[in-house]
């Protein structure tokens, strides 16, 4: 380990033998050419079952139903329970990147890399079974991420109801190999959408008079709606409140007796998630009945902004300087406005979630979700590094 390197060093001074490096990535390109889509992660239980025993870890278990969850010991009873979290479905995509391990499934691809988190998971499987930290830690290979619900299913399950503290990352192509992001506060929006039905009074297209117009209560709802972020929201905190559907009419001639608009609002606290959401149902019942209409509004929850915790930030900072030299922390910049279901653990553990730079020099920022997305390998050595050192540094850091 190079703990005093003053740029970021890559991932060869890791310390992972040639046999380990052969293991993880014949793991990751497993992954990769047999993805599959959430809930649907079967046969990528099975292959990271594998993986797990022949590293060494017997204690394992099926959580939260094509998930994993392995136990490594740690050398001091009573220390903090550690839990890193490595995501494994994949998304409907069709690959385009002409990589050699490419999908072997049509239309399905790991396009967000949770291939490589799967696999950087397991290696810090194999790293801490090999140097146990003081903390036990929980290997857990999270399913369905994709859809907002694998983390929900892994708490309801209980397995980490004594967890005292958790880590987990993202391949981000906005940052070099050797680069990561790990830092307290906002880190990824919360993802919810509305849908909003306005009830008018259909009429002929030439007797408007006998009408109340959903359609023009629509248009004019959408751009109220815009006011949101832009007079209600704090202008330093990032928020967003897109309509992205508007369904209305049948005929050119005819005012409908109804229109529905659905869309998504991202924040990145908790405060300014509850602000948009409450001003989304009252402008649309303020606008409604201004044009004669009555709105019926439907919230749909998604994952909640991922906040990271000081204490567990501080500790990942300093995993990756021990991992990778003093220059390796590097800050996120522009807030990422997707989401992540890590954040559910969060609300109820404190927790840090890294971003891992996977863009080898010179290649393009390829942002997660596009069928070209190919992060760097080196950054499935770096995750399971950093976040090995996440879990040792816990049972030496003060409460
Ligand atoms: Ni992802």
């Amino acid at each position: 380990m190079g703990a005093s390197a003053s740029a970021p060093i890559g991932a060869h001074g890791l310390p992972f033998t040639d046999a380990d490096r052969a293991l993880l990535s014949t793991l990751r390109r497993d992954l990769h050419a047999h993805p599959e889509l959430s809930w649907q992660e079967t046969w990528t239980q099975e292959r990271l079952e594998r993986a797990l025993r022949e590293i060494g870890v017997a204690d394992l278990r099926r959580i939260a139903g094509t998930g994993v969850l392995a136990v490594i010991p740690g050398t001091v009873l009573g220390a903090p329970v550690v839990a890193l979290r490595g995501d494994i479905d994949a998304l409907p995509i069709t690959e385009a990147t002409g990589l050699p391990y490419t999908s072997r499934v049509a239309g399905v691809m790991h396009a967000c890399g949770h291939d490589i988190h799967a696999s950087w998971a397991v290696g810090a499987a194999l790293l801490l079974a090999r140097t146990p930290a003081a903390s036990e830690v929980r290997i857990l290979l999270q399913p369905a991420e994709e859809v907002g619900q694998g983390a929900r299913a892994v708490l309801e399950s209980g397995a980490l109801d004594d967890v005292a503290i958790m880590f987990g990352a993202h391949v981000d192509r906005r940052f070099t190999v050797g680069q990561v992001v790990a830092q307290a506060g906002p880190l990824a929006a919360s993802t919810d959408s509305f849908t909003i039905t306005l009830h008018g009074a259909g009429a002929h297209g030439a007797r408007p008079q006998e009408s109340a117009d959903p359609i023009v209560g629509a248009g004019a709802l959408i751009m109220a709606l815009q006011t949101i972020v832009a007079r209600r929201l704090d202008p330093a905190l990032p928020g967003v409140v897109t309509v992205g559907t508007l369904r209305a009419g049948t005929a050119a001639n005819i005012i409908p007796e109804s229109a529905e608009l659905s869309g998504t609002v991202r924040a990145t606290t908790p405060a300014s998630r509850a602000l948009l959401t409450r001003e989304v149902a009252r402008i649309a019942d303020a606008v409604a009945l201004t044009h004669g209409l009555r709105a019926t509004v439907a919230f749909s929850d998604g994952t909640p902004p991922v906040v990271n915790d000081p204490r567990a930030a501080t500790i990942a900072a300093d995993a990756a300087r021990t991992v990778l030299g003093a220059a390796s922390v590097v800050p996120l910049g522009t807030t990422n406005m997707g989401g992540e279901d890590f954040a559910f653990y969060q609300e109820r553990i404190p927790g840090c979630f890294l971003r891992v730079g996977a863009r080898e020099p010179g290649g393009e920022p390829t942002a997660a979700h596009s069928p070209r997305f190919a992060p760097d390998e080196d950054a499935l050595f770096i995750g399971a590094a950093v976040l090995a050192e996440c879990a040792r540094l816990v049972g030496v850091a003060a409460p």
